[in-house]
């Protein structure tokens, strides 16, 4: 036998064992590859005499084809065996493998957020949602901001055709919240806000609000502050003080602005807080019981407190982002920073 029929034989043999495209590619791979049988014979031709070369060159020629021939004959069948496994589940994924689970980072504002949700959580709140896509009721009158009030005016927005609105404050929640339990509560409800804003470092016209809402018999400053400080201190991993100023909201009475020690200095005054040691951070307030009568809530026989953290403010404290642009921007350079990577 000369070494052609031996070439195909071999080849022929070899045919048998395709049964994947990985076997297939190697078999090829092993003739017509830059090493491959196939190949290795034309890097002969040089060595045989010169009248012999065209009977071996033909020759090889007529085994390549027929080698090209079968390949791409297989390559037909074995896709359609493949597809045919598929059809009749034959095929098994194992689909508890694990994969990847981000592709790329997390925004900071879903890492604070999912973190600020699992302290309150562990506290035994429940994390409601909220509209983007409000009633002037729910954004206002409800929360006691009725229409003419001063209040209105900071909160310029954007309104729609039918009367509705993009929601000012996530305190436009409250009512639908208040409702849903209709006596004890403890909730917090994150989401987006819109502004009619003058845009600067620390004006948005689209920013996120955290709210949260304590409603029971007796409940009092004490458990405001008492949420707030265990809050800041899980979230800035030392020990953080609070202190309460007089503040206005219409829908809390008292209200107060609450403060906490600046967490760059740990109080001892920096360019962040103007040298107070103090950060301006939440406002909040004891509900008023306006707000509760028109949930249905009797206030002579539940109180509650409420605050409404500047979500992005704090997202801004614990970056080190000294612009609030940044946050919508969807600068990947920037953003990509703080997320979880895979
Ligand atoms: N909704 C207020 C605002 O956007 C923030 C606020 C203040 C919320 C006091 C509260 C609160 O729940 O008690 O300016």
């Amino acid at each position: 036998m000369d070494e052609f029929s031996e070439l195909e034989n071999s080849f022929n043999q070899e045919v048998k064992n395709v049964d994947s495209p990985k076997s297939l590619d190697d078999l090829r791979v092993a003739y017509l590859g830059k090493k491959g049988k196939i190949t290795n014979l034309f890097a002969k031709i040089k060595e045989i005499a010169v009248e012999e070369r065209k009977a071996f060159g033909q020759k090889i020629n007529a085994i390549k084809d027929l080698i090209e021939n079968k390949l791409s004959e297989l390559k037909q069948k074995v896709e359609n065996d493949k597809i045919a496994k598929e059809i009749s589940g034959e095929e098994v994924i194992d689909i508890s493998l694990p994969t990847k689970k981000y592709h790329g980072s997390l925004h900071p504002r879903t890492i604070l957020q999912k973190e600020i949700e699992d302290v309150f959580v562990s506290m035994g709140f429940t994390v409601e949602d909220g509209n983007e896509i409000e009633t002037e009721y729910n954004n206002f009158d409800s929360v006691n901001v009725p229409k003419n009030h001063p209040a209105r005016d900071m909160q310029d927005t954007f309104w729609l055709d039918n009367g509705q609105l993009l929601k000012t404050q996530t305190s436009a929640a409250q009512n639908r919240i208040l409702r849903k339990y209709n006596g004890p509560l403890k909730a917090i409800f994150p989401g987006r806000c819109f502004r009619n804003e003058e845009l600067d470092r620390s004006h948005e016209n689209t920013f996120f609000q955290l709210e949260g809402m304590i409603v029971d018999k007796d409940v009092s400053v004490a458990n405001l502050i008492h949420f707030m400080k265990s809050m800041l201190s899980e979230i800035f991993k030392k020990d953080i003080a609070v202190r309460l100023r007089p503040g206005f909201f219409p829908f809390v009475e008292p209200g107060f602005e609450m403060d906490a020690t600046c967490t760059f200095c740990s109080g001892k005054g920096c360019p962040t807080c103007k040298g107070s040691g103090w950060l301006e951070l939440c406002p909040c307030g004891m509900i008023h019981p306006n707000v509760l009568i028109n949930a249905g809530i009797d206030p002579e026989k539940y109180s509650g407190c409420a605050f409404g953290l500047g979500f992005d403010r704090l997202v801004m404290l614990k970056t080190g982002l000294d612009d609030i642009r940044y946050l919508n921007s969807g600068n990947i350079k920037v953003l990509s920073q703080f997320g979880v990577k895979d």
